[in-house]
């Protein structure tokens, strides 16, 4: 009897031990350092208690990470980041976005794979590779072990590009509010703004100056790139320049890393890294009044308007109401009086008599409330 009891006992503790371990052991693993390679048979969930950024990749440098951002307080979104920009410098969609929770994971298999069937996501690289790395210019690669390049984040960047990653004329950036973006023609680089879902403005426009080399007809598409010169340079083919946009930096010998953004307000910027903070050094549209819209997005715009319209309609409602009520006010006074004066005269007529009866004016009274409930209607 004892012996089963200090046997149960035992069970207990041996259960509580056994739990005790696995529980630090499982927190262990939620909370271990980024590594520099994801190999086959990786997961991830994202844990609760973590309220911005889970990293799970790192470059050799340490500068940028790659995980989970936690975004709008419950979405979850695969970002590429760097400690001092609020903003990531990639993202897996801008679209779209899965759940902080556990029915999201994370998976290499070859593929780089998240998926979400709470918020029906199902994203992959689809691709069969044998690591995931992060260079160290925050280019997410899935590669062979023979180094061959089977997927990488600069093909698809969001709203940033960084210095020596090729922008050509099949991608887009686009501003963080869907808004704005950049692409390029065939001898310029333009941004438009979204007029509606399918039609797109222009609001800024740069035309190759062909200095150095000429755009030929037929000799395929343009591209851009971010030279670590100081400038962003349009190119057709090979290494010779037919556009210099100057950066601030152009021809400082300065040694840091240079990206470009479409920002929220339809501007691009370019900035920095000095080795302690990023530092603004190009913006294509120097004058506020010059953007597209100085007083805020377009939409906002269409949403004060809705506003003046929504007001103006409240507006109306207010008076029509306020009218109802004065004359409600006016005819139970005219009532009341009238009621009264018949009061009084009956009065007389009873005191004659020498009796009392509030009766008329009780139900003078009702009248005016039912007229009072009439006009609200
Ligand atoms: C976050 O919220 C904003 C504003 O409601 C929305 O525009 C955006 O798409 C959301 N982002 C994600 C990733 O859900
Ligand atoms: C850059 O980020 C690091 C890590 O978060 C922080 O320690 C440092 O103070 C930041 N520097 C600036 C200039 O914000
Ligand atoms: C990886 O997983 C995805 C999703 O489950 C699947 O579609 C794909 O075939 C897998 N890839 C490999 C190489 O196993
Ligand atoms: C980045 O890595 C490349 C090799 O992949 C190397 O040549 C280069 O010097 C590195 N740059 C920095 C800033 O570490
Ligand atoms: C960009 O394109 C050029 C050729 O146009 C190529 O030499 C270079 O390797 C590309 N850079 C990247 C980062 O892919
Ligand atoms: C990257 O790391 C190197 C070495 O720690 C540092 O000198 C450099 O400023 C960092 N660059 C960025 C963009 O953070």
């Amino acid at each position: 009897m004892e012996g089963l009891c200090l046997n149960s006992f035992t069970r207990f503790l041996l259960f509580l031990f056994v739990f005790l371990v696995f529980s630090h052991k499982w927190q262990r693993a939620n909370a271990s350092e980024p590594v520099l390679e994801l190999v086959k048979g990786f997961e991830a969930k994202p844990d609760s208690s973590i309220d911005s950024f889970q990293p799970l990749l790192t470059d050799p440098n340490g500068n940028f990470s790659f995980g989970f951002l936690r975004v709008n307080g419950s979405r979850l979104s695969l970002a590429v980041t760097h400690p001092n920009l609020t903003e990531p410098l990639w993202v897996f969609d801008p679209t779209r976005s899965a759940s902080w929770s556990h029915k999201t994971k994370l998976f290499f298999n070859g593929s780089l794979v998240i998926s979400d069937h709470s918020s029906r996501l199902e994203w992959s690289t689809h691709t069969n590779g044998d690591r995931l790395i992060l260079r160290n210019d925050s280019n997410l690669q899935v590669v062979k072990t023979s180094s061959f390049v089977e997927w990488e984040s600069f093909d698809f960047p969001g709203n940033t590009l960084v210095e020596n990653q090729n922008f050509t004329s099949a991608m887009a950036l686009v501003s963080p509010n869907g808004l704005y973006s950049m692409r390029l023609g065939s001898d310029f680089i333009g941004l438009y703004a979204k007029v509606s879902e399918d039609s797109q403005q222009f609001y800024w426009k740069h035309s190759a100056l062909q200095a150095k080399a000429k755009v030929k007809d037929g000799a395929g598409p343009i591209l851009a790139r971010i030279n670590p010169n100081g400038y962003l340079g349009m190119y057709q083919t090979g290494n010779i320049p037919i556009d210099v946009e100057a950066f601030n930096s152009f021809q400082r010998p300065v040694n840091g890393l240079l990206i470009l953004r479409l920002e929220s307000d339809g501007n691009l910027r370019g900035y920095l890294w000095d080795g302690s903070h990023w530092a603004l050094n190009y913006e294509a549209i120097r004058e506020t009044c010059d953007l597209p819209n100085p007083c805020g997005p377009k939409l906002g715009y269409f949403k004060v308007r809705e506003g003046v319209g929504k007001k103006k309609s409240r507006l109306g409602l207010t008076v029509g109401m306020s009218l109802l009520a004065v004359i409600a006010v006016v005819l139970m006074v005219a009532m009341v009086y009238v009621g009264f004066r018949n009061w009084s005269r009956e009065k007389r007529v009873l005191e004659e008599d020498n009796g009392l009866s509030p009766g008329p004016y009780k139900n003078l009274g009702s009248d005016s409330f039912s007229s009072v409930e009439m006009s609200r209607r």
